[in-house]
């Protein structure tokens, strides 16, 4: 108690007006005024509990050290950094979470604080602390944290009573990291489940967050709802992202201060695992990076040599991913050959410009095909976007970009990443688009929306100096859709061209290759953008040779430098543990 007075007295000239709790933080203000003319003494006999009284004081130090950033000094979420920040860091005064045990409306347990600090927000900027703070940490600043909530009990002693729900057992017997095996039957039933109680009304036809447009959280906030095919960005996934537990435990708590409901009454526990089989089972089974949270990138984009003309056609069955990353369900015979789609993680662009620190697209899928017939390669880029824009001065929009003078490269030489340097310019193929007969409440379109699309070629040599391409446009993109949140765009090249700087793509190479999105409804436009940081790329020769062997040598050597850095965090969290380094010195 006397830990709050205190605090709220230090902080009391911002306190005045800024919130909604005027008369309480009143009169805690004129009793903490009334406690300091009282001698020191006798504040220290009136401390509770002298035990936790120095956890307060251990977790007062890690919050403002750590977290007030963000959350601010009261706990206001308006710290330093909150403004840039979507999903915005959660205001502590209201006493208002949403990943928890307990019922719609409920405080959590102080358990499930602790797993959410431990854990993070995925999806959020909000940090797995697990990372870098020691449970006793962790357990000490959640319990500075519930000092900052004013607007209701819970402190210790005289919580407000809550509810835990029924979560039932996994009826399968699953097992992380993947949960697989769940039957089909099963999986059916919870998308019948999931049409029955219109989940699809916030979370789109395919389940991904596309369905409403216009929904606000209780601080008056944007919000959309969860991607269910990006199940590592459930803020309450727990860093284990497959689990159907997540799932369950999200319909039967709802997520307080958001529209998300609970259906507990509407769906019974049984069913609520199904629906869960279901929601899961649209994600696909990615290798997930136990340092991001994210999937770990292909960072090899392979072009699979195609006999003949490639079809220009997404659609097409030739470009079905077989998906074999899903490891739902093997892929059909036909298509188990096509080339898979490769994953980059995304972004934003922080170094010029307004920044942007969490762009709401952060992966493209990337599928290549290329054909010696036609001299020519395809890269059918593909995101998640859960609304677009129909504005012109703003359009969505998606680049690929190269090295121009490939040829001039040293080795693992590269350029700059963002727009090129002026010693080594990159060569970029922009395509912008808006949607046709779009409307702007998003309305599900079974087809899907067609796109406007027009391909810009432009030179980078640094940010100020990108110039238009003057020779002719050699870049095509020959088919484009967005469907169900979902934007696909296909672009063609020649191999081989004329101009200057038009990158000159060669067979069985590796190549550098980066990504830039754009998106319109966030106003992003130029430098303002998302960015991937350099992949390879390579056009894979027609019969196997000695090349089929790298992609899983990089592979290789890319888990084995993962692993070195877990290693490395493990090792100096022991080495801290242990006494031999100062907590100040490891890494932030
Ligand atoms: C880089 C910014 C950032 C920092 C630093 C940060 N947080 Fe957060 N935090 C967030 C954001 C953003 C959210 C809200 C996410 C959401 O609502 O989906 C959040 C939400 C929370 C929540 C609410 C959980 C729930 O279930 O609703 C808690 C508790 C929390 N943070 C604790 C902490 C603690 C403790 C620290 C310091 C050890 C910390 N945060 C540091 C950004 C941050
Ligand atoms: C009224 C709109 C609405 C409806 C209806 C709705 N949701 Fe949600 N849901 C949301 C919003 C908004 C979020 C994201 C909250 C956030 O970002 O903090 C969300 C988040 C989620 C999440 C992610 C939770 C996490 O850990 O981040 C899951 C899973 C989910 N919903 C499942 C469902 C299911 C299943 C149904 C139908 C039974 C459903 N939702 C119906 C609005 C809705």
């Amino acid at each position: 108690m006397n830990f709050r007075l205190l605090n709220n007295l230090k902080h009391m000239g911002m306190n005045m007006n800024k919130n909604n709790n005027y008369i309480k933080r009143l009169i805690f203000s004129f009793l903490a005024v009334a406690l300091i003319v009282v001698p020191g003494t006798a504040l220290a006999q009136q401390a509770p509990d002298a035990i936790k009284k120095d956890l307060l004081e251990k977790g007062k130090k890690v919050y403002f050290k750590r977290c007030v950033w963000c959350h601010g000094v009261e706990g206001g979420g308006d710290g330093p950094s909150a403004d840039r920040l979507f999903t915005r860091p959660r205001n502590f005064i209201q006493g208002t979470f949403k990943i928890r045990t307990t019922d719609s409306g409920e405080l959590p347990l102080e358990a499930d604080l602790i797993k959410t600090v431990k854990n993070g927000l995925p999806g959020s900027a909000m940090p797995a602390w697990g990372e870098f703070l020691g449970q006793d940490e962790i357990v000490a600043v959640v319990n500075f944290v519930k000092t900052l909530i004013q607007d209701r009990d819970f402190n210790d002693t005289e919580d407000e009573e809550v509810n835990i729900m029924d979560f039932g057992t996994n009826p399968w017997g699953t097992k992380g990291p993947y949960h697989l095996g769940i039957p089909q039957a099963d999986v059916d039933a919870g998308k019948e489940i999931f049409i029955k109680n219109k989940c699809f009304e916030c979370h789109g036809g395919e389940g991904r967050g596309d369905g409403n447009p216009t929904m606000k959280d209780d601080w008056g906030f944007p919000i959309v709802a969860a991607d269910w095919t990006q199940c590592w960005n459930f803020r309450g996934s727990r860093r284990d992202a497959f689990n159907p537990f997540n799932v369950v435990r999200t319909i039967s708590t709802g997520l307080n201060g958001t529209p998300m409901p609970n259906f507990r009454e509407q769906i019974t526990v049984e069913d609520r695992w199904k629906i869960a089989a279901f929601v899961n089972s649209l994600c696909p089974r990615k290798n997930i990076d136990p340092l991001t949270n994210k999937p770990i990138p292909d960072f090899l984009i392979q072009s699979v040599y195609t006999e003949g003309p490639v079809s220009p056609k997404i659609d097409d069955p030739s470009w079905q991913s077989p998906d074999t990353d899903s490891r739902i369900v093997a892929p059909p015979e036909e298509i188990a050959e096509n080339p898979k789609r490769h994953y980059i993680a995304m972004a934003g662009q922080i170094t010029r410009g307004k920044r942007n620190f969490d762009p709401k697209t952060d992966d493209l899928w990337v599928t290549s095909r290329w054909s010696a017939e036609e001299n020519a390669v395809y890269y059918l880029v593909e995101y998640h976007l859960r609304f677009m824009t129909d504005d012109p001065e703003y359009p969505d929009a998606v680049a690929i970009q190269w090295p121009a003078k490939l040829q001039d490269l040293f080795g693992a030489e590269k350029p700059y990443f963002i727009m090129g340097d002026s010693k080594k310019p990159v060569d970029i193929w922009k395509a912008s688009f808006t949607p046709k007969d779009y409307s702007a409440t998003a309305a599900p379109n079974e087809k899907g929306y067609q796109l406007d699309v027009s391909v810009e070629e432009t030179v980078g040599f640094g940010f100020d100096a990108l110039q238009a391409k003057e020779s002719e446009a050699k870049v095509q993109v020959v088919d484009s859709i967005y469907h169900q949140g979902r934007v696909k765009i296909m672009f063609k090249r020649d191999l081989a061209t004329e101009g200057e700087f038009d990158v000159q793509i060669p067979t069985e190479q590796f190549i550098p290759v980066a990504f830039m999105q754009w998106s319109g409804r966030d106003k992003e436009k130029d430098e303002h953008n998302a960015i991937s940081t350099w992949y390879y790329t390579i056009l894979k020769p027609a019969l196997p040779a000695s090349l089929y062997y790298m992609p899983p040598i990089i592979a290789a050597i890319f888990v084995v430098f993962q692993g070195w850095l877990v290693w490395m965090t493990k090792r100096t969290r022991k080495m801290y543990d242990e006494g031999k380094v100062k907590r100040d010195e490891l890494p932030k």
